[in-house]
Order: structure tokens, then C-alpha cells, then sequence
């Protein structure tokens, strides 16, 4: 069977899909630096499978760690979790986040070159659809201008990447565009462990839910949407992983670049989030109506339909099952992984 190398496999979505991979018969090997995550993760993505993974410790800026790893291994298929990709920091922190998302992309692309690697899948993100376009979002739409530098490093990612297929014939690139993850395996063993106070709204209610943090502020009331607050189009963790496992095979069968959005198609406003959170767990969440956070558009929301056509993939899963295991999830480790 193949093997896919997932770097940043450690972190949110890089365990899940390492469960899903394992479980439809991929092996797994994991590069990370544990910037933000930690080897406990993959520990448990072992327990859950019942299967093992080979786990690197290093940076994936360093050509060295990516050319042993090649060395070592047979690797069919990259995908690139490897990334920072808190927004509010990026805006403090520019250059950090251009050096590590560039670069990260640049070494892989080069090692790859170097051992013969030919496929590789890339964790993108809706921001870059940016202010200019409508909902819902379509692939064949021109990408937007982001509001952030984070977004920025998503899209000049993108295109580095997109440069590097059409020069090379053999290469095999699908650009995921993730929507808003949120949610956890259903065995509540993995799941998202955000340092310090949590950016995502998910994760904030969680913490509130489970006594962390006091209330929730909710950015702004006043938006264009039916209640006020934002719609996003929050995607299960789980079936964004299995997402993954189709563009395995979709990228070993084929050449060239799709761009694909990893979405439900469906939005949800904040409001609406935080009754179905208190619906499906019985906790209450307390909250509080802020002022708009800078950056944020009223609505984000997929067209689903080319990953249906493609892919053969749609998210199945429903808001109760993401607020359910979220909560499953944090209750079970109301402190994350405790590193
Ligand atoms: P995460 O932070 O949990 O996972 C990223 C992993 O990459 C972490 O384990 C981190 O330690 C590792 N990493 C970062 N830089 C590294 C480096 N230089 N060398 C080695 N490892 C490094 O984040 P996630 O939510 O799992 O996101 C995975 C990818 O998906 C990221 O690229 C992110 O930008 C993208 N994405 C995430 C979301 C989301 O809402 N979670 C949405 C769209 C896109
Ligand atoms: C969702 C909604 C907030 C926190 C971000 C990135 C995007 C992607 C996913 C990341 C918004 C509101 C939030 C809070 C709130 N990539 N909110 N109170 O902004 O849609 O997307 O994460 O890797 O690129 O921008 O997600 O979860 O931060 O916010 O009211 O304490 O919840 O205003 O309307 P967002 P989010």
C-alpha cells in the first residue's frame, strides 16, 4: 500500500487524517516540530487505529530532516498540514509567518524534486477567495484580496505551488480549501488543543463550556445576515480527514491541479453555533455581544458541489455531531493533551 508523509501531521487536522489514512490501509509517516502540537497526539491516532506511525521530529524548513525522511522511506504522497495559521498573529507577526509557510512549501517542493516525490496535497484555506467574492464560493472564481498576512502566505502558496506543477509534467497538486473546521474523533481522544486563549470560535465555546474561560464575546450583532452575526460554513473535523483520503487517491491517479473546497455548503451564524452547542450538551454557554472583530466578512460559505463531482466526497456529518464531539472531546481532556 502507499505512504503518505503528512507534514505538520501532529497538529488538528493532520491527526485526523492520519486516523482515516490508516484506517483505509495508507501507511503514515509524520514530520513535526511540535510548534504547536506534541507527539501525544500521535500516540493516541496509534491507540485509536491500533496501527503505528513513523514520527520525525523536525522542522520542515530543514532540507536535511525532509531528505532523510525521503531517504528512508518510499513516500507516494505529501500532504502539507505544515503551516501557522493564527490570524491575529500573522498580523503582528508578518515576517515569522511568511518564513515559515513559504518556506516550509519551498523545501518540501525541492526534496520532492531531488527523491522523485510527485504528489502532493496542500491545506488551503477559504480566506482566499478574499472581500471581493460572493457567496458561496466556486474554484473557478479569481482568488480575493486577504485581509491578513496569514491569508497572504495561503495564496502565494497557492501560486507557488501551481508554478511548480505547470513546469513539471509529472507533478500531481490538489489545492484543498478548507472551510471552518471545527468538532473531534468520536472517541473524544484527539482533537483541538489551541495555546493560550483560543482565536476560533469552536474552541472558545468549548472553554467556556468546560469552565476555562468566563463568557464568550460574540464580534459584532450588526452584520447583513439574518441574526447579525457571521455565517460560516463549519466542516466535522472527521469527514474534512476523509476529504483527504479521496485527494490521495484522486492526486496518485492524476496529473496536474485541481483546486478543490473542502466544505458543507451550508452556513451557520454564530448565534445559531452557540444554541446548537448548548442543545446538544445540555451546557450553557454564557456570552456577551461585542464590537466586530477587524478582518471578519459577514458570510463564508462553500460550493460543494466539485468535490462531489471529483472527489466523490461530501461532508456527512451534522452541526449536533460537531458540537457533540467537541464536547466529548474537551470534557474527556478539559487541559488538551496537558504537554
Ligand atoms: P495545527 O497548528 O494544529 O497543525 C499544524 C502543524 O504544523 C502543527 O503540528 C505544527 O507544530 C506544525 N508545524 C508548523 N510549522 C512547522 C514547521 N516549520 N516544521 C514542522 N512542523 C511545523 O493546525 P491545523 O488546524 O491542523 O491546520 C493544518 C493546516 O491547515 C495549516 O496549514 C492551516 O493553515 C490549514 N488550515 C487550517 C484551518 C483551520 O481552521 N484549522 C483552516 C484552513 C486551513
Ligand atoms: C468564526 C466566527 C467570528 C471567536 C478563521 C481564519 C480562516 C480559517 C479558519 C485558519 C466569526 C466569531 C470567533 C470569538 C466570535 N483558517 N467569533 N467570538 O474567522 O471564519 O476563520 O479560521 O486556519 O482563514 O480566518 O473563524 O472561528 O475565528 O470565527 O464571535 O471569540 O465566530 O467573528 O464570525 P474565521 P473563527
Amino acid at each position: 500500500m502507499e505512504t503518505v508523509l503528512l507534514a505538520g501531521g501532529a497538529g488538528y487536522i493532520g491527526s485526523h487524517t492520519a486516523v482515516e489514512l490508516l484506517n483505509s490501509g495508507y501507511e503514515v509517516v509524520v514530520v513535526d516540530n511540535y510548534y504547536n502540537s506534541c507527539p501525544e497526539s500521535i500516540k493516541r491516532v496509534e491507540q485509536i487505529t491500533g496501527k503505528t506511525v513513523k514520527l520525525y521530529e523536525g522542522d520542515v524548513k530543514d532540507h536535511s530532516i525532509i531528505r532523510t525522511i525521503f531517504k528512508e522511506n518510499k513516500i507516494d504522497c505529501v500532504i502539507h498540514f505544515a503551516g501557522l495559521k493564527a490570524v491575529g498573529e500573522s498580523v503582528a507577526k508578518p515576517i515569522l509567518y511568511y518564513r515559515n509557510n513559504i518556506d516550509t512549501t519551498l523545501t518540501l517542493l525541492e526534496c520532492m524534486e531531488e527523491a522523485g516525490v510527485e504528489n502532493i496535497i496542500f491545506s488551503s484555506s477559504a480566506t482566499v477567495y478574499g472581500e471581493e467574492n460572493p457567496v458561496p464560493y466556486n474554484e473557478d472564481m479569481k482568488k480575493g484580496s486577504c485581509t491578513n498576512p496569514y491569508g497572504w502566505t495561503k495564496s502565494m502558496m497557492e501560486q507557488i505551488l501551481t508554478d511548480a506543477t505547470v513546469a513539471n509534467k509529472n507533478l500531481s497538486l490538489v489545492l484543498l480549501r478548507y472551510f471552518n473546521p471545527i468538532g473531534a474523533h468520536e472517541s473524544g481522544m484527539i482533537g483541538e488543543d489551541p495555546q493560550g486563549i483560543p482565536n476560533n470560535l469552536m474552541p472558545y465555546v468549548a472553554q467556556v463550556a468546560v469552565g476555562r474561560r468566563e463568557q464568550l464575546t460574540i464580534f459584532g450583532n450588526d452584520y447583513p445576515t439574518p441574526d447579525g452575526t457571521c455565517r460560516r460554513d463549519y466542516i466535522h473535523v472527521v469527514d474534512l480527514a476523509k476529504g483527504h483520503v479521496k485527494a490521495v487517491e484522486y492526486a496518485l491517479a492524476h496529473k496536474g491541479v485541481e483546486i478543490i473546497n473542502l466544505g458543507t455548503g451550508t452556513p451557520y451564524s454564530v448565534t445559531e453555533i452557540v444554541e446548537s452547542f448548548e442543545k446538544s450538551t445540555g451546557v450553557e454557554i454564557k456570552h456577551v455581544y461585542g464590537d466586530r472583530r477587524p478582518g471578519d466578512l459577514p458570510e463564508s460559505y462553500a460550493d460543494a458541489d466539485k468535490a462531489w463531482k471529483l472527489l466523490g466526497w461530501k461532508a456527512e456529518k451534522s452541526l449536533e455531531d460537531m458540537c457533540r464531539d467537541t464536547w466529548n472531546w474537551q470534557s474527556k481532556n478539559p487541559n488538551g493533551y496537558e504537554k
